[in-house]
């Protein structure tokens, strides 16, 4: 019986957005007519206007009552929004009784008019923005009045950071989130469901349902609440912006890192969707730095770069402010054991070398092994074998070794155990079998061996 009735009263509060606009309808026509006919014979249609504007003013009233038990608004809205609306049944209702009782009191008539006029713009708004959220109406409107009114159109600046070590999750990230999105309704004052999201004690002490964070625990109410169909009525927020999928990425990744109230973003365990939720949210990049980015040398010398490049090597600079340089073969050409001696003279700076189809043997490989530089080192098409490999032992930065083409076979597997940083080694083309191959991917789990795919 309890839910039929409170049933009825939702569907009748649904009718609160149409009777809304009735008393509007009659208040316009009983200003024009008073205003534009000045004619006493229309006297009785004003007074009746000014009647009617006041029973629907009310009923929507009663209604709109109703409907704002069956959700939730922001409390300060809804607080003017609800009096304003009364008000204007009542200054209707006063408006009438001046205008039946007396049609000289001009100053008074003059006051309910102005005064409903105000009052009808003001609840109008409000209602509006309750239903469209509050940029709705300025959205498209012309640059100057936007300005007029302190509507700022550009989308929200998120903070950004570059230091991981000094980003609290919650208290740089999360707090501000709910200071935007929730804590209209969960805050110190108000508290829906008996939650407070403004403080911290608030979040930890939960809602009227019990805790809403637990760490670890994907069911946190807060999470569900924020994942729901937008269609539920459990859904939060009720009204306003929903959170975006990054926020709840982040709400997401801080509860499973324990609703740590004291964490900095580099204290979670990191994965590739928070990386990127991260960095385009607030251009906070926590990606793993490699070797070559977190260390710095000094430019080469420019009379020893332009000897390189007098003996046929192809020198690239690989970054602006750091002294990084990649040397390459000649294209049509084998390098020469000059060539290969004057490597070493940049050793600081050469961290990428490329002897693609270069003629290089075993021998060179005792002095490309001082380059302790080198992160990638191309060989492809060359005739180097697993003894050229193992004069290799002290390239500790290497990361990416490609030996496709050469003759090496299965006696290379045990020599990657020089290579602490190898990343990726290529060895198609090569004499390497195929149970050497698995033995050693076994081996070295951190290590991507690459091959045709089957062998
Ligand atoms: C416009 C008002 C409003 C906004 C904004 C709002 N909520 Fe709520 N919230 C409510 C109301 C009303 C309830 C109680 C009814 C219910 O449980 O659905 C509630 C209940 C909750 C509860 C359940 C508390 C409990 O223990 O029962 C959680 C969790 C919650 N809200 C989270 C949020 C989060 C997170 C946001 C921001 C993304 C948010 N709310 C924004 C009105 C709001």
């Amino acid at each position: 019986m309890l839910v039929l009735l409170l049933d009825i009263i939702s569907f009748l509060g649904r009718f609160h957005p149409i009777l809304v606009h009735l008393p509007i309808g009659f208040i316009v026509l009983a200003l024009l007519i008073e205003w534009r006919l000045n004619d006493k014979r229309y006297n009785g249609a004003i007074t009746y206007s000014w009647f009617l504007s006041g029973l629907f003013a009310a009923i929507a009233s009663v209604c709109g009552w109703f409907l704002a038990n069956d959700g939730a608004y922001d409390n300060w809205t809804l607080f003017f929004h609800r009096w304003l609306g009364i008000s204007i049944a009542i200054i209707s209702f006063i408006g009438w009784w001046i205008r039946r009782n007396s049609s000289e009191q001009k100053s008074l008539k003059k006051i309910t008019s102005i005064s409903i006029i105000i009052a009808i713009i003001i609840t109008g708004h409000l209602g509006g923005n309750m239903t469209h959220g509050s940029g709705y109406l300025l959205e498209y409107a012309p640059k100057t009045i936007q300005n007029i009114f302190g509507y700022d159109p550009s989308p929200i600046q998120y903070p950004t950071f570059t230091n991981p070590d000094s980003v609290n999750v919650y208290a740089d990230i999360l707090a501000p989130l709910f200071e935007d999105k929730c804590n209209s309704c969960h805050n110190d004052k108000v508290q829906n469901g008996g939650l407070n999201l403004a403080s911290i004690e608030g979040i930890q002490e939960g809602g009227d349902g019990g805790p809403v964070v637990k760490g670890g625990d994907y069911t946190s109410e807060l999470l569900r609440r924020v994942t729901l169909p937008t269609t539920s009525s459990k859904f939060m927020p009720t009204t306003g912006m929903p959170l975006t999928y990054h926020e709840i990425k982040i709400l997401e990744w801080w509860i499973s890192g324990g609703a740590k109230f004291e964490a900095q973003a580099s204290d979670l365990e990191l994965n590739e969707s928070i990386q990127a939720t991260l960095l385009a949210r607030h251009r906070l990049d926590l990606t793993p730095k490699s070797w070559i980015e977190k260390t710095i040398v000094p430019n080469i010398d420019s009379s020893l770069l332009s000897a390189l490049r007098t003996i046929n090597w192809r020198v690239n600079l690989l970054a602006q402010n750091n002294g990084w340089i990649e040397v390459l073969a000649p294209r049509d050409s084998s390098v020469t054991s000059d060539m290969i001696t004057k490597l070493p003279e940049a050793r600081e700076q050469i961290t990428w070398l490329e002897l693609k189809n270069a003629g290089v043997t075993d021998d060179f490989m005792h002095i490309i092994n001082s380059l302790d530089h080198l992160t990638r080192l191309q060989l492809q098409y060359n005739n180097i074998t697993a003894d050229g490999i193992e004069a290799l032992t002290g390239l500790r930065h290497l990361e990416s070794l490609n030996l496709i083409g050469n003759n090496i076979d299965d006696d290379v597997f045990p020599l990657l155990a020089n290579f602490p940083g190898l990343k990726n080694i290529y060895l198609w083309q090569t004499d390497v079998s195929k149970e050497a191959l698995e033995n050693a991917r076994q081996e070295y789990p951190d290590v991507n061996i690459v091959h045709a795919a089957s062998l």
